[in-house]
């Protein structure tokens, strides 16, 4: 059996005197791609935050087999676009620099390779607030990957990004997942992607209403449960990836 990547027990977080997650319990294989699904204001970004360490939770959050804090410099993270502050009077290379640690800082060049790779460069010199969502998006998504992460946590990744940037993207996580082995836990909204693309859901509504195979999600009861009411998935004739 392959490692948990990630465990986590009796999870709890109250914000305010709101519980926002009430004891959800799962555990995610190392080299899975998870979606989180749920909707609005069902505790996904809340989810994504506590297990990064950004918020305090009761209950225990282990990556792989060590408690959270311990293990920040292995998780890259996403967050959801409006959360970030673009008037950092930045351009986007000294964003990415910035976000270098001591460690990888050395191995500046190594950034080149992923500007390339989200085909940033055009762009790099662009101060942050002159990006469009799309294009912040990806230098978002560049900055989870400069530490090298062996888990990547993102939060609605491609929400503003066009059809061909979400496609390239997908490519871009299936690559990373299938050659770099990198686990992978998204939040999104998009439902017929995540069949083809994802091999593990969470369902997810302040409780766990589901945990399993993708699948699940086009079981009526499932989809009714998490949203509270009846949802029609119309799935796609081909698949956007062979898995
Ligand atoms: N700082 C806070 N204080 C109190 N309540 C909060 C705080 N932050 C979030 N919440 C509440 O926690 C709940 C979950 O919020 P969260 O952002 O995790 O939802 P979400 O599933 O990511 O929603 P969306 O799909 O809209 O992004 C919401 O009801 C929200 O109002
Ligand atoms: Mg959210």
């Amino acid at each position: 059996m392959k490692p948990f990547a990630l465990e986590v027990k009796n999870l709890s977080v109250r914000l305010g005197n709101n519980l926002v997650l009430d004891n959800l319990n799962f555990e995610i294989e190392e080299g899975s791609i998870t979606a989180i699904i749920g909707p609005n204001g069902s505790g996904k970004s809340t989810l994504l935050k506590a297990i990064i360490g950004l918020i305090p939770f009761q209950g225990e959050i282990l990556i792989y087999g060590k408690p959270n804090f311990e293990q920040r410099k292995i998780l890259g993270y996403v967050p959801q676009s409006y959360e970030i502050d673009k008037f950092l009077p930045m351009t986007v290379k000294e964003f990415l620099e910035f976000n270098l640690t001591k460690e990888t800082f050395p191995k500046k060049e190594h950034l080149n390779h992923h500007l390339k790779e989200m085909d940033i460069v055009q762009f790099e010199n662009k101060q942050l607030k002159d990006l469009s969502g799309g294009q912040l998006q990806r230098v978002l998504f560049c900055r989870a990957l400069v530490n090298d992460p062996k888990i990547l946590l993102l939060d609605e990744p491609t929400s503003g990004i066009d059809l061909v940037g979400q496609r390239e993207f997908y490519e871009i996580i299936h690559f990373l997942n299938t050659h770099h082995r990198l686990t992978i836990l998204m939040v999104t909204h998009e439902i017929t992607i995540v069949h083809h693309f994802a091999n593990h859901v969470l369902c997810l509504n302040k409780k766990l209403i589901c945990n399993g195979p993708v699948n699940l999600l086009f079981k009526e009861e499932i989809l009714k449960e998490l949203y509270g009411r009846e949802i029609f998935v119309y799935p796609f004739n081909k698949p956007p990836i062979q898995k």
